[in-house]
């Protein structure tokens, strides 16, 4: 049976619109600055916006056109300038960097070239051009390194630069704050998603016991509680080196909040306005998310835990690719790519709820896992060692879902995201989970507390 996922049309035509899409929003990001801006650091945490967007060139140039299309480097001695794993991003406002105009005639210069390679391609006879593989890949580069340069313009200093959708999310109270998912197997991963990165892979059951998840991922006012509740000076709630830290740092809110005549201001693209109360908690660290969970008397979902929640069909035993279905996102199924510059408040887009009535699982907040960045069973890396490979076992959490920030291309049920348990900077939040007592569940449970 054709699918839109294996009719080669199809996949060309989503490849060439989630290549423009990503352009025109690299465009609206590296369009809204001056030139100073553009190779400013604005934080050492990040590159300039003007490394990130040759760099985006770079790669679509290395997958696209040279392995993809045999075609010769356009410039071979910027390789080595826009490699990440050359030049941490601290050093690279020092690198012979191609200036604004230069950086956006290659990419463009690139770009043209791609969709001739595109239109041009049988989609068949390789493993990277297979269902379109590098053309998904690359759109998917880009749209993180948006979502990254977006991290960036809400680190830069100065007036707002940018404009949001300012229509309200589709809304539908919660009809509970937790709900139950039953325990038994489900399958993790995919080997049919066509663009799915190699760490998503292969398809493989897991068998997860009874667990209950929040409806909706941790407010603001809830996390205000915990802060008010002295939380930020409390040993018991935290991991030892989060508690260290915070303590050390004087650590008392999430990034970017601060407090003013007693109320809660944040920070936010430029603008300051008051913490609203019900939208899902942004900018807090893996240590803080744990250490908020922990205190409400939870814990942080495990990955397969959050991944069952989000994908597992109790009915039919089978997992899909989003949480509402097969369906590619709609802009009534999740708050992604950009259109606001804010998560929508908890409760948002009902049409998006999981089969198990868990929902805003996809777009609004990138959700901390207690999971460490791990290959599944039978992993085989693909195409480059530097995408997952070289990360796994390393000092990361996994992050799932996807923020208001992420790009329609880069969002499934599968994807796989990690950080550094320190790192708040990111469009990052949580939601809570607990283990099921015996009998709650009529087959199998969790573990008694
Ligand atoms: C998967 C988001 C952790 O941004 O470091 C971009 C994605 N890899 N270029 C990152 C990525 C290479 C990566 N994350
Ligand atoms: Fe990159």
């Amino acid at each position: 049976m054709t699918t839109p996922q294996t009719d080669p049309e199809a996949l060309r035509r989503r490849a060439l619109d989630s290549l423009t899409s990503a352009r025109d929003r690299t465009r609206l990001l590296t369009e809204c600055v001056d030139d100073g801006e553009l190779t400013a650091q604005h934080s050492p945490l990040m590159s300039p916006l003007v490394w990130d967007l040759a760099h985006i060139g770079n790669q679509e140039e290395q997958w696209l056109l040279r392995a993809v299309a045999g075609q010769d480097a356009l410039r071979p001695e910027i390789d080595s300038v826009y490699d990440a794993f050359e030049h941490p991003r601290a050093e690279r406002p020092s690198l012979p960097l191609l200036a604004p105009a230069e950086a956006h005639r290659y990419a463009g210069e690139v770009r043209g070239r791609v969709i001739d390679v595109l239109e041009g391609s049988s989609l068949r006879g390789s493993p990277l051009v297979d269902s379109a593989f590098a053309f998904g890949m690359v759109a998917q580069h880009e749209q993180q390194h948006d979502e990254t340069m977006l991290i960036t313009h809400q680190l830069r200093r100065g007036p707002a630069a940018l404009a949001e959708e300012t229509a309200t999310p589709p809304h539908a109270s919660l009809s509970a704050p937790e709900v139950l998912v039953p325990g038994g197997p489900f399958t993790m991963g995919t080997s049919t998603e066509p663009w799915a990165l190699d760490n998503e892979r292969p398809a493989h059951r897991r068998e997860v016991p009874a667990f209950w998840m929040d409806t909706a991922p941790v407010t603001c006012a809830a996390y205000q509680e915990f802060m008010a509740d002295g939380g930020y000076e409390d040993p018991r709630w935290w991991d030892p080196q989060g508690f260290d830290l915070v303590t050390r740092q004087g650590v008392r809110a999430p990034l970017f909040w601060r407090r003013e005549g007693g109320v809660w201001l944040r920070r936010r693209f430029g603008a300051t306005e008051p913490v609203p109360p019900d939208e899902p908690v942004l900018h807090v660290s893996w240590y803080e998310a744990d250490a908020y969970a922990r205190w409400a008397g939870r814990r942080l979902p495990t990955e397969e835990e959050w991944e069952k929640a989000a994908r597992h069909d109790p009915a039919t035993g089978r997992s899909s690719r989003y949480p509402w279905g097969d369906e590619e996102p709609g802009v009534e199924h999740a708050n992604l790519g950009q259109r606001r510059l804010r998560p929508a408040p908890a409760g948002s887009y009902p049409a998006g709820r999981s089969p198990s009535g868990v929902g805003q699982l996809m777009g609004d907040v990138w959700e901390w896992t207690s999971s460490g960045f791990l290959p599944y069973p039978g992993f085989v890396t693909f195409p480059y060692r530097e995408y997952s490979e070289v990360f796994f076992g390393g000092d990361y959490r996994v992050l799932r879902g996807g923020s208001f920030a992420v790009g329609e291309v880069a969002c499934r049920g599968t994807f796989r995201n990690w950080d550094h348990p320190v790192r708040r900077q990111i469009f990052s939040g949580l939601r809570t989970a607990r283990d099921a007592r015996p009998g709650e569940d009529g087959t199998h449970v969790g573990r008694d507390r």
